[in-house]
């Protein structure tokens, strides 16, 4: 089903957030790669929790029963969501960085000193953290190099894979450039040498269809308050894998996948919020089940937003001084999220933006290495654009219309 500008303008009813207005004038939401706002559905599914049924798990009562069944709903569609074969792969955490520190945290307990994790320069620092701080219990960490194109050099990174590879730690859609990774070369890699792989998805997850048992890799992570849900962290593993690890956890608590890297209670309402999101991005797909629905929404969305980014792109080149960074708009797949940087630095505008009610991010979003490696550090890094499913072309238009103008009084 195509999802086109009419879709959009009409899904924006779904969202109450949208109707917030500054100096008369409707807020234009362009911060998605930071998190979506959330339509009424997830906003109804947190709430009926609390209302309803704000209770623990393992109780002989219907309404513990009825707790449980949130939690099992919530796996299943993440399952459906991201392509795993079955919800006993999905666990939960708070976010997703809180889950990579417990990932790795358990991971570091398998390695031994020398053994090697390769990072790379186009990711999110979440996907750095934790495995940089391996590097206490002896591991050596290397990094990826970026190319100036803003794509990963993926002939640097199999120059860094050998023997002593342990983890490869590798995003597959940069929050900061919009830059899709093939994820194929990069399992290959790990392969030849045994190394465990595990996805940053974050970014892709929100914006293209994914299928976890296609892409092949050992563990995959992503955040639900980028796909219109709430915050919660997502990781999908490999059957089999996390019963393989020891997360910390409690001698009293669930032992096998997926609970095993799960600690504390669950946050109930917003799981049911999860499913609530992927329920409701499913709703704009066809199919014969959820599976279906959501890649056939996932791919309509990709190829919408992708014109709201090209729209962008076009207008931006013909305004001075400012440098695009990230791959072309003809590159697919690419996410809907287009950056730039100047000269004279890009937080003034983006402080002119936001006081006319244009929502845009600048600085690095905690992807520190790609400003750094595109040597953006000293001029304030990059002023983001993203879209998600509520955006139109008429908000693109007004954006465009508002830096032009803000250029043009001299900022
Ligand atoms: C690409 C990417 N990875 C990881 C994260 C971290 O996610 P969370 O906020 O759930 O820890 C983000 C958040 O901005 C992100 O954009």
């Amino acid at each position: 089903m195509a999802f086109t500008a009419a879709s959009a303008a009409a899904a924006r009813a779904d969202f109450p957030a949208l109707a917030r207005h500054m100096n008369g004038t409707p807020l234009a939401w362009f911060d998605a790669p930071g998190g979506t706002q959330v339509p009424q559905a997830v906003i109804d599914a947190v709430s009926r929790v609390y209302r309803d049924c704000n209770v623990n798990l393992g109780g002989l009562f219907d309404t513990s029963r009825e707790a449980g069944e949130v939690v099992a709903a919530a796996r299943a569609a993440a399952a459906d969501f991201l392509g795993a074969a079955s919800p006993a792969q999905i666990s939960f955490g708070a976010n997703m960085t809180t889950l990579n520190f417990a990932l790795a945290r358990a991971l570091g307990r398998r390695l031994q000193v020398g053994d090697e994790i390769i990072v790379t320069a186009l990711d999110h620092e979440a996907n750095r953290g934790p495995w940089l701080s391996l590097a206490e219990r002896g591991a050596v960490i290397l990094e990826a190099r970026l190319k100036s194109d803003g794509t990963l050099d993926l002939d640097h990174l199999a120059s860094l894979v050998g023997p002593r590879t342990a983890i490869i730690a590798a995003g597959i859609a940069s929050n900061a450039l919009g830059t899709v990774t093939p994820f194929a070369p990069i399992r290959e890699l790990a392969q030849a040498y045994d190394a465990l792989t595990i996805v940053d998805a974050v970014h892709h997850a929100a914006h293209l269809p994914l299928d976890f048992e296609a892409l092949g890799c050992d563990f995959l992570l992503c955040s639900a308050y980028k796909f219109y849900g709430p915050h919660v962290g997502v990781l999908c593993s490999r059957a089999g894998l996390l019963d393989t690890l020891e997360p910390d956890r409690l001698s009293v608590q669930h032992q096998a996948a997926p609970h095993r890297i799960e600690t504390g209670t669950p946050n109930f309402a917003a799981l049911a919020g999860v499913t609530a999101a992927i329920d409701y991005l499913a709703a704009f797909g066809a199919g014969a089940d959820r599976r279906e629905r959501v890649l056939d929404a996932m791919q309509s969305l990709a190829d919408y937003e992708h014109g709201l980014a090209v729209q962008y792109a076009t207008g931006l080149d013909a305004l001075p001084d400012l440098m695009r960074h990230g791959p072309p708009l003809d590159t697919w797949p690419r996410a809907p999220t287009v950056s730039f940087a100047r000269a004279r630095g890009v937080a003034p505008l983006a402080a002119a933006l936001g006081a006319q009610g244009f929502q845009v991010w600048h600085g690095h979003f905690y992807a520190r290495r790609v400003v750094e490696s595109l040597g953006l550090a000293d001029q304030g890094g990059l002023l983001r654009v993203g879209f998600a499913l509520y955006n139109t072309p008429q908000e693109v238009d007004r954006l465009l219309d508002a830096l032009r103008t803000v250029i043009a009084d001299g900022l």
